[in-house]
């Protein structure tokens, strides 16, 4: 079944607990880390996770646009986080970092901007949890859907195929009930959508529908047999 993250960067940051209660029936709290240097963007830090972690039984799935995630992404592990993703243009050391990910009890997951290919990363692949293909330019919310990342989504899946892993495909950035789908049919099945749910006037009913429709496509999707 596909898996819906709303990402709170499209939420009200001063009502961060009411926020996550508005998505319930959410798989993953998505929590967008920004450091101001890897993006130009300055969101929230560990002890901000820790107090949403605290607040929700939704578990957080923290997305690191930070650089040195070697040296901080372990904290977030720490701080509640229940799964990790790390970008593989900031890493130093991705093969050590997704095993302290583990070793500490979170899932791991590696993010690749729009710029950077799957190619090279084949054989890391089974120290990961999650690969996050991002479909926007990271470090904003609202930014219009790249659909030159469908080919690239379609490459991850058939590599995923081939090693028989059992790995899941995040996508991030402008998705939407108009682009889901076109995720789904290449081969997503973790979906974030942050303005999607937040701008919905029913963001719990906007999880559900959005989930709905990625299901309807995978039902039919040929990579997804035996899923
Ligand atoms: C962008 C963030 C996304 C963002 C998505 O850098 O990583 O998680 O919140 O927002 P939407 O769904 O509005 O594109
Ligand atoms: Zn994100």
């Amino acid at each position: 079944m596909a898996q819906i993250n709303p990402s709170i960067l499209s939420a009200d940051f001063a009502r961060l607990a009411e926020e996550a209660k508005a998505v319930e029936g959410a798989d993953w709290l998505h929590v967008d880390v920004m450091d101001n240097h890897f993006v130009p963007n300055l969101t929230l830090g560990v002890p901000i996770v820790e107090a949403i972690g605290k607040a929700t039984d939704i578990p957080l799935d923290c997305h690191l646009m930070i650089e040195d995630p070697d040296r901080w992404a372990p904290q977030y592990v720490e701080a509640g986080a229940g799964s990790v993703t790390f970008h593989a243009e900031a890493a130093a050391a991705p093969v050590r970092l997704a095993r302290e990910i583990r070793a500490k009890g979170a899932r791991a997951s590696m993010a690749l901007k729009p710029a950077t290919p799957i190619e090279p990363y084949e054989d890391l692949l089974p120290e990961l949890d999650m690969l996050l293909i991002m479909t926007v330019e990271p470090g904003f919310g609202g930014q219009a859907f790249l659909d030159i990342m469908l080919p690239k989504i379609r490459r991850t899946r058939e590599l995923i195929g081939k090693h028989g892993l059992e790995l899941w495909l995040q996508v991030d950035g402008g998705v939407s009930a108009t682009t889901i789908e076109r995720c789904a049919e290449a081969g997503a099945d973790v979906f974030v959508a942050g303005s999607a749910v937040y701008g919905a006037q029913d963001p719990a009913a906007a999880v559900r529908e959005l989930r709905a429709q990625a299901d309807a496509v995978t039902a039919a999707a040929p990579w997804a047999c035996g899923h």
